[in-house]
């Protein structure tokens, strides 16, 4: 009751001041827009970084947009925080600062993106409006101050969200360097508990449910007598305890918790994404700066909405270490909508809030953000242009120090520039191909967060595992959706993919089937669409095609590990640890096995010739990663998939593609020299001239030869 009445409140406040937001036409198709975009109209790449004018002095301004164009920079983001200084009390516009900001930056061939700034409600609001801040989950309001203080469902913040959208989109639809748009900044939380966040969660649960008869089955709620009778007795379930002894809510309601957290996410944006659009020139693009692994929403869900995915990369924390997760967060990052994306934040000096950490070292910038054009970022966006002097992040530096002076960072991101510009016409029309795919699914994330089933358990690392063999073996791979066309790829991934509705099975089956490699791991399979357990004997639908069946299973805590031996894949001691499936190889070929008298019947790795295809499967988790290096050696070659290259430890390869061009890059992530075989006279584009028999790369060194 008292939800309704503010809302309705709300809504005729807003309309009796002239602030309701028109309804706007359907959305445009937003996949009409190529990652050529990336690319200006003279062909040129967009490397930048992230601007605050507001945060220093007009006579400043010129300075540095001079400084940016000498570093070859042609792209600034804006605003993303800067609400209350576009409309300082309500309805009141002032955008003559940014304006004028944006008539300097063309001066200097400067374009910009501009931020929604809806990730800050200005103070007026929250204090006119309290309904709009988020509600912690003992009851207490946040408190306005710092950033995300807003809850998603409060009607009064949508409209707020709207009616700036629209404003600024009406004033910059036609300014001359203005090409696109970010909504909001990371989205994700707060996850809030108010009284209108909990009809919003009773009106979605009818709306995915149907009815309550439904939804108490997909919960299970004859548990513990949580049988629910009316959508009213609904309340926001307790999902925060992690492992198996917390206290926590029904799993089910936790698991469509998060998916209504999600979705809440995603409406927003929608609504701002709609009125960018209507607005707008076709020409502008809209993006939003993602975290990588970030639990909280589905990117997938997010990115429908954009034309690319952009996104904020900060790899450099304590002491130096191969950048595994950055390449990894990459081709997520390019799965999340099969095209290429956006550096939107790149690491620029020491990051940190409280503390700072490590001060990237000479090359390393250089090399981080190689890494990512590696991997199919089209366009490189430093965060930030120069450290601030004030606020949260006084530590978290920028290409410029504290007091401005364009030195070693700054230096060496100028360097970037002026190399990608001399690369960039091949760059042009480039992506990665990949023949291996790793399945990354939300679901299955939603499920493991607070049941994780055994402890340390988690899709990321699951996947990182695998991965991480891929990268040392020089192979690219495609992180994808579980609704990605299969059949592009010759081996798949499924680590930890817990949530396996039977489509899905049926889906991967058929992969086999037809041909494909599929390696499947533990808990793949346990649960339904509804994050309840399947009845059959594990891994059920998966069971006929790998071959297998799993008896029984249990956790191995850390006083505890088994050996595994093998006759096929590995000589080495090899230790099982934190989990181990019974399997029984029915009709699979056991590949490895356990040096321990209870296990002895049962397999750790089996193959299984299925169809044209086969299944594999890996019962446990090892504690070697040379294991997972031997592993996929073997996969490789049951897939036909050649090896490439042979790459010292902590060099990384990574092939872009298209457009008639081949780029091979090399990567040196370590900070001693290193010499890597590679084709012969083929084009070394960095240094000049022809390769030989091989190259060497320095410290942090990196390479791009056309093959
Ligand atoms: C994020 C945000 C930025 C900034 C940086 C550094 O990536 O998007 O606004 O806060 O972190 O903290
Ligand atoms: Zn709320």
């Amino acid at each position: 009751m008292k939800t309704k009445k503010i809302l309705i409140t709300t809504i005729i406040v807003l309309i009796f001041s002239g602030q309701l937001i028109v309804p706007v036409r359907a959305q445009k198709n937003p996949e009409n827009k190529s990652t050529l975009l990336a690319f200006n109209d003279k062909g040129k790449m967009y490397i930048g970084v992230d601007y605050y004018p507001e945060h220093w002095p007009r006579e400043r301004w010129e300075t540095d947009c001079k400084l940016m164009k000498e570093a070859g920079f042609n792209v600034v983001r804006l605003a993303e925080f800067a609400w209350v200084l576009m409309e300082p009390s309500e309805g009141k516009f002032e955008f003559d600062w940014l304006d004028d900001f944006l008539v300097l930056a063309d001066k200097y061939g400067i374009k910009a993106i501009l931020g929604t700034p809806t990730a800050v409600m200005p103070a007026w609001a929250a204090r006119k409006y309290p309904e709009t801040l988020a509600t912690k989950k003992n009851g207490q309001k946040i408190v306005w101050g710092a950033r995300k203080n807003n809850c998603f469902s409060s009607g009064t913040y949508r409209l707020l969200s709207e009616r700036i959208t629209k404003a600024m989109a009406e004033h910059f639809a036609n300014t001359p360097n203005v090409i696109g748009w970010q909504t909001d900044n990371e989205f994700a939380g707060p996850v809030c508990h108010c009284d209108i966040c909990l009809g919003n969660f009773q009106d979605w649960l009818r709306e995915k449910h149907g009815t309550l008869e439904k939804l108490n089955e997909a919960w299970g709620t004859h548990f513990w007598g949580h049988k629910v009778q009316t959508w009213g007795e609904i309340q926001i379930p307790d999902c925060t305890g992690e492992g198996s002894w917390s206290p926590t809510g029904n799993p089910g309601a936790c698991y469509d918790w998060r998916q209504f957290n999600s979705w809440l996410n995603v409406r927003f944006q929608h609504e701002q994404v709609k009125i960018i659009r209507e607005i707008c020139p076709d020409n502008h693009f809209v993006t939003h700066n993602l975290m990588s692994f970030h639990p909280e929403v589905s990117y997938y869900d997010l990115a429908k909405d954009l034309d690319f995915v952009s996104w904020d990369n900060y790899p450099v924390w304590n002491k130096p270490t191969i950048s595994y997760g950055a390449a990894m967060a990459a081709d997520l990052m390019r799965g999340i909508k099969e095209k290429n994306f956006w550096i939107m934040e790149q690491t620029a000096g020491a990051c940190g809030w409280g503390n700072f950490f490590r001060n990237p070292r000479p090359g390393e910038i250089r090399k981080i953000s190689y890494q990512q054009l590696a991997h199919g970022a089209d366009a490189q966006i430093w965060f930030r242009w120069r450290t601030c002097t004030a606020g949260r992040e006084q530590y978290w530096h920028g290409l410029l120090g504290h007091d401005g002076k364009p030195l070693r960072r700054y230096k060496e991101a100028a360097q970037v520039a002026s190399e990608y510009r001399s690369i960039e016409k091949y760059l042009v029309g480039t992506t990665i191909k990949s023949d291996v795919a790793i399945v990354y699914d939300y679901n299955s994330i939603w499920s493991l967060w607070g049941q994780s089933g055994f402890e340390g358990n988690n899709v990321r690392d699951a996947v990182s595992r695998y991965y991480n063999a891929f990268f040392r073996a020089g192979i690219n791979v495609d992180i994808v959706n579980t609704t990605a066309d299969f059949s592009k790829y010759k081996l798949v991934l499924t680590p930890d993919l817990i949530v396996l509705p039977d489509k899905l099975a049926g889906k991967l089956n058929d992969y086999v089937k037809t041909g494909g490699v599929l390696l499947a791991d533990c808990r793949t399979g346990v649960k339904d669409e509804y994050n309840l357990v399947h009845k059959r004997t594990l891994p059920g639908l998966l069971s006929p095609m790998l071959g297998i069946e799993i008896q029984e299973y249990g956790a191995i805590t850390p006083d505890f590990s088994y050996e595994l031996i093998s006759d096929r894949l590995f000589s080495d001691k090899f230790t099982a640890t934190m989990y181990v499936d019974w399997v029984i190889p029915k009709d699979a070929e056991k590949v490895a096995g356990y040096n321990q008298w209870h296990l002895e019947n049962f397999a750790a790795v089996t193959r299984h010739g299925f169809g044209k295809g086969s299944g594999w499967y890996v019962g446990t988790i090892v504690k070697e990663e040379q294991f997972y290096d031997k592993l996929v050696e073997q996969l490789l070659k049951d897939a036909n998939i050649n090896k490439f290259i042979e790459l010292p430890e902590g060099v990384e390869a990574s092939v872009r593609q298209g457009n008639g061009n081949k780029l091979l890059f090399l990567i040196n992530h370590t900070e001693e020299p290193k010499k890597v075989i590679v084709p012969k006279d083929k084009s070394d584009l960095l240094n000049g001239g022809k390769t030989g028999d091989f190259i060497e790369l320095g410290i942090y060194g990196v390479a791009v030869i056309k093959l």
